[in-house]
């Protein structure tokens, strides 16, 4: 139950490098914060700073208006679930959740009391008594999950509790996850993985870090409509972004950018007159394009079809155009009679379309 705020934090560690550089973050009582990036980006080291069990370098840490980098991780309030469950092996489900508490002497009937009520939230009673080696790994996330719960933490973290569980338990261990955060809405949770349906479907707000760096920090839905730079555009979405070279033609009351020699497109969007003439990026979501132009406006492009992965319950194909080297990624659903080497036009409208400058940063923002 608690509001934390990060200020220019930052990690060195012993051998120098910045892992993190000027991390700036405020995260409210109750919101459910996921961190995602590519691995070694700095998501764990973050998470270890928050809990204590690492060092902050410079900048500080407030839990609730109050600086506790130099409070211990045991007087923070915060309970950390990893990958690893961690559970001793010897002790059955019902001690594993309990232990904590013996040791801090609580009372027998509220440690009774508050495994029970975790038990129930995990949907965990039938396994009290069994030991961590007769569960599932779905089931011993949750145990550990169980045990973090009865301390009634302020806030909960999470490392990655899902990435050694197989496809079928992660979903539906991520469905547990997603229920719990309803049962507990008062409880601020932050949630790392390097796994974007992950972080899309779980989270209140994305924080997407690269490099040490956060990207943006937005709900899930407004970094995929909104990405802030051609990072952002290529990390969330599936297949990503496809990223196509331009010159920006002409501004006004729409932006005018050439694709190719013969081939341009109107944007609703209005820029500088000092970006005409510049390279810019122009981004287009796979499941954006349509195999026929709908709107006058649309921007269309053609090429031959390079592969095409039919998944059932849609077809991806990579197109080669002559506009640049990379293949572009059409989405359509369903499947389709079209095979390699014939010729495909596509066609996305004005509206879907994302523009970035040279340097990757989002024009529209
Ligand atoms: N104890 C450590 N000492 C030195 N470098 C470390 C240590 N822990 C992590 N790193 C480095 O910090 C970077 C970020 O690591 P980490 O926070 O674990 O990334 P993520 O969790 O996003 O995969 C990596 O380059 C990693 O090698
Ligand atoms: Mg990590």
């Amino acid at each position: 139950m608690a509001d934390l705020t990060l200020t220019n934090v930052k990690k060195v560690y012993a051998n120098s490098v910045e892992v993190l550089r000027d991390i700036n973050l405020d995260i409210k009582q109750g919101e459910f914060i996921v961190f995602v990036g590519p691995s070694g980006c700095g998501k764990s080291t973050l998470l270890r700073m928050i809990s204590g069990l690492e060092d902050i370098s410079a900048g500080t840490l407030e839990i609730d208006g109050q600086v506790v980098n130099d409070i211990p991780p045991a007087l923070r309030g915060i309970a950390m679930v990893f990958q690893s469950y961690a559970l001793y092996p010897h002790m059955s489900v019902y001690d594993n959740m309990a232990f904590s508490l013996q040791i801090a002497k609580e009372n027998k009937a509220n440690i009774d009391k508050q495994v029970r009520k975790a038990a129930e939230m995990l949907q965990l009673t039938p396994y009290l008594d069994r030991l961590p080696k007769a569960l599932s790994g779905g089931q011993r996330q949750r145990v550990a999950i169980g045990r973090a719960i009865v301390r009634r933490p302020k806030v909960f973290l999470f490392d990655e509790p899902l990435s050694n569980l197989d496809a079928a338990l992660r979903v539906a261990t991520r469905m547990e996850i997603a229920a719990l955060k309803e049962k507990m809405p008062e409880s601020t949770m932050i949630y790392v993985t390097h796994d974007q349906v992950e972080a899309m479907t779980l989270a209140d707000r994305i924080v997407l870090l690269s490099n040490g760096n956060i990207e943006q920090v937005g709900a899930p839905l407004e970094l995929y409509e909104q990405p802030a730079n051609v990072f952002v555009a290529k990390f969330i979405g599936s297949p990503a972004m496809n990223i196509l070279p331009v010159t920006i033609n002409k501004v006004g009351s729409q932006t005018n950018l050439a694709i190719d020699a013969t081939t341009s497109v109107n944007l609703p969007l209005q820029l500088d007159k000092k970006e005409e003439g510049k390279k810019a990026q122009l981004g287009i979501r796979p499941e954006d394009f349509t195999m026929t132009a709908l709107h006058k406006n649309d921007v269309l492009i053609s090429g031959e079809i390079a592969f095409v992965e039919a998944l059932g319950e849609s077809t991806l194909f990579h197109v080669k155009t002559e506009l640049h080297d990379e293949l572009v990624i059409a989405k359509f659903p369903g499947v389709w009679d079209i095979q390699r080497g014939d010729a495909l036009a596509l066609a996305a409208p004005a509206e879907k379309l994302h523009l970035f400058a040279a340097d990757g940063n989002n024009y529209s923002q």
